[in-house]
């Protein structure tokens, strides 16, 4: 193990009052300094069970643009489905740390899956108040098993079953938004990789923390992914930047969170907006989230689309590889 797990450091600063240095952060990202209290807009809430088409279209639309963040009420993904999806990653994360060791990522792996605690080298040396498990959940051929934890024994029909729900809301959001671009339903789908577009799991495990007003979760970040789909547990976490101002989203029971991802915002030339988020953690609850990257497959280059670029709108981002984009990313290299 490369690196001492968060939740072991959480265990043993647990009636210490205080967090070892590396883990605060400084006066720039103090979520207690930095989060705005009383004003609180929120991000808007769709609901997907409306039969207005052009409506549901409209308002996905405007939210991408104007917000690049929503929640989806009424999906059609049954609760027990997600209830399920949600206990086996609780329970893996309560195994004995060994356990959880076996799915680590491997230190000389290519891939993000695996066990982990942490993705990208912060400046200053600091380090996040969370640990995960990366491991992709579809199409078929891109899945490692061996990233899918064996205990609880029913972590895989959990998660398979979960996949196969999530298809079906991520082809509708993507006809909406290809509608919402002036393109026909599955244009979108198609620039994106189509039958190869990878749908990878994250859960993000953020233990309490005895000095939550100087830590962060995940710091402040756009997804590189085409679109995010993200369940959170009970636990308010999830913060958006906005008018350089950054505010809690507020938990909605049984939503589901959309992230527009950095590809999407490339897809459409910057109308639809991949939007700055972080998270923030708690003193005496463990929070838990499940985001679901919608991932071009590796290969694929993606830059604008002829549609919503035109003579008063000229392509605005470079056309690249996803592997590119994503190599780019974590290294720090600009685009
Ligand atoms: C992420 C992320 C948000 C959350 O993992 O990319 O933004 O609510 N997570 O945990
Ligand atoms: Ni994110």
């Amino acid at each position: 193990m490369d690196m001492e797990r968060v939740q072991a450091i959480a265990f043993s600063f647990m009636t210490e009052g205080r967090i070892p240095p590396e883990f605060i952060r400084s006066e720039k990202e103090q979520p207690a300094i930095t989060t705005l209290h009383g004003y609180d807009p929120q991000i808007p809430t769709t609901d997907f069970s409306d039969p207005d088409e052009d409506s549901l279209t409209r308002l996905i639309a405007e939210a991408s643009r104007d917000w690049g963040m929503f929640q989806i009420v009424n999906h059609g993904i049954p609760t027990h489905v997600i209830n399920n999806l949600q206990k086996v990653g609780e329970d893996f994360f309560a195994l004995p740390q060994v356990e959880k060791e076996l799915y680590a990522k491997p230190p000389d792996s290519k891939s993000i899956e695996g066990y982990g605690t942490r993705l990208q080298k912060e400046e200053e040396g600091k380090r996040a108040w969370v640990d995960h498990l990366f491991h992709k959940i579809w199409p078929p051929s891109a899945i490692n098993y061996q990233f899918w934890p064996k205990n609880p024994p029913s972590y895989r029909d959990a998660n398979e079953a979960y996949a196969k729900c999530l298809r079906g809301v991520a082809d509708k959001l993507l006809s909406r938004l290809s509608v919402g671009l002036g393109l026909g339903e599955k244009e979108l789908r198609e620039s994106v990789g189509r039958d190869e577009l990878t749908y990878l799991l994250k859960i993000n495990y953020y233990p309490p923390c005895p000095r939550p007003d100087l830590a962060l979760g995940v710091v402040s970040h756009t997804d590189m992914s085409a679109i995010t789909i993200l369940v959170p547990n009970h636990v308010q976490g999830l913060q958006l930047f906005r008018d350089d101002h950054c505010f809690d989203v507020k938990y909605i029971p049984n939503a589901l969170v959309i992230h527009i991802g950095d590809q999407l915002e490339i897809l459409s030339n910057g109308k639809y907006k991949s939007v700055l988020h972080r998270t923030t953690v708690k003193k005496d609850m463990t929070r838990m989230s499940w985001p679901v990257f919608l991932e071009p497959p590796p290969e694929l280059a993606i830059g604008p689309l002829p549609k919503p670029t035109s003579e008063d709108n000229p392509p605005k981002y470079k056309k690249k590889r996803y592997c590119d984009y994503v190599y780019c990313e974590l290294n720090k290299i600009p685009q």
